[in-house]
């Protein structure tokens, strides 16, 4: 694939899933490294606006809003390689994944197939990040999880189950390229990712909280509220990728991303009220209403961050608190980038801002 510029120099970037949530942020900060930076995203659940003002003229953003079996396809063999590939484009979440299992296991299994087939192709010296899950530890009587512990699975006449399978699937074809190819390949498996962009209507729960509270309704936590999560923000999640990749150390191996501080679901409904000064009431709600009957959910889902910290020092710099904040600002019609607030619709063309 190429991004038609013709540039020689600066680092060729493709983000696949590039206007989601996580992909937008990661965006952002490519560019302001001086990456030039392809974006493939059916905009299933991305959004352009995501990527509003990212543009600054200089034609370093390229934006290929179709599915990335259709990209791959029509790019044509041998268009040239990129130098980094983040691959975030996936159906994500457990009610979308229930809601719609056939094509979200086809979008999650064969697309990473194909795309490590094309990048084999294009040279096999591009460095590819894998986007993976803590979906992927099951239902593991353990805590914290592991990069090496042992993954468990209910049985597959629960699609729940089929989120997590499909991005295991993914780790074994990226670990199975970099053992027999030496493709340069990391897979990040992402916990609890929270921060501005991320919206609630595939049952992400900070958006839904934080939506909730700002218009008063009552917030709705599942089950009795003391099932335990560990949120980090997007803005901190988004810089440890390109770390990662950076180091050859790193290559062909599993990472968890994400924050080790564990909060129970209840309690963030109570923050969300808090900080948000809300006066929304928090009620329970069955997981049989909620997902349907017999759903399986996990008492606690806590990342052991050892290699990572061990890896590139990772440290999360911004709270949930301030997290809550911005998720809020965002919602309500602004958007704080690190601190700094501005308005989407005050146009910030030349503004690659981090
Ligand atoms: N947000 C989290 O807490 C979290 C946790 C674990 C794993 N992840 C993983 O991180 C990645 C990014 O997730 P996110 O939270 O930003 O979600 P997201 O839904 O905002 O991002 C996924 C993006 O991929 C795009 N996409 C989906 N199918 C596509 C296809 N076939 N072709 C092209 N684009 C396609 C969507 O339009 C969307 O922009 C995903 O791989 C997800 O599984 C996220």
């Amino acid at each position: 694939m190429t991004d038609g510029q013709g540039q020689r120099g600066a680092r060729r970037t493709l983000v696949t899933g590039g206007a989601g949530f996580i992909g937008s942020h990661l965006v952002r900060l490519l560019l302001a490294r001086g990456d030039r930076v392809v974006v493939v995203d059916d905009l299933s659940t991305g959004r352009r606006e995501n990527l509003a003002g990212f543009d600054d003229g200089s034609g370093r953003l390229v934006c290929v809003y179709t599915d990335l079996a259709t990209a791959l396809r029509e790019q044509g063999p041998a268009a040239g390689a990129f130098d980094e590939v983040y691959h975030l484009a996936a159906a994500v979440g457990v009610r979308l994944v229930i809601d719609e299992p056939i094509s979200s296991i086809e979008t999650n299994v064969m697309q990473t197939a194909a795309l490590l087939r094309r990048v084999l192709a294009d040279g096999a010296c591009t460095r590819v990040m894998i986007a993976s899950s803590s979906e992927v530890y099951g239902k593991a009587d353990k805590s914290p999880f592991s990069e090496e512990d042992d993954v468990v699975y209910g049985p597959t006449s629960k699609s729940r189950w089929s989120y997590a399978c499909s991005k295991a699937i993914d780790e074994y074809l990226s670990q199975a390229y970099f053992q027999k190819h030496g493709l340069p390949a990391v897979v990040a498996r992402f916990f609890n990712t929270v921060g501005p962009r991320q919206v609630g209507h595939y049952g992400m729960v900070l958006p839904n909280f934080v939506a909730a509270a700002l218009a008063g309704r009552d917030i709705e936590v599942y089950g009795d509220g003391r099932q335990t999560r560990c949120f980090c923000d997007v803005r901190d999640v988004a810089q440890a990728l390109p770390r990662l990749l950076e180091s050859s150390a790193c290559h062909g191996r599993v990472f968890n991303v994400g924050s080790d501080v564990p909060v129970s679901i209840g309690a963030l409904a109570d923050r969300v009220i808090s900080v948000l000064a809300s006066r929304s009431r928090r009620v329970l709600v069955a997981y049989d209403r909620a997902y349907g009957p017999g759903f399986e959910d996990l008492k606690q889902r806590q990342p052991d961050l050892r290699r990572l910290r061990s890896a590139i020092g990772f440290e999360p710099a911004i709270g949930l608190d301030q997290t809550i904040r911005d998720v809020a600002s965002w919602m309500t019609g602004e958007e704080v980038i690190r601190g700094a607030v501005r308005s989407p619709s005050a146009g910030s063309r030349g503004a690659v801002a981090t």
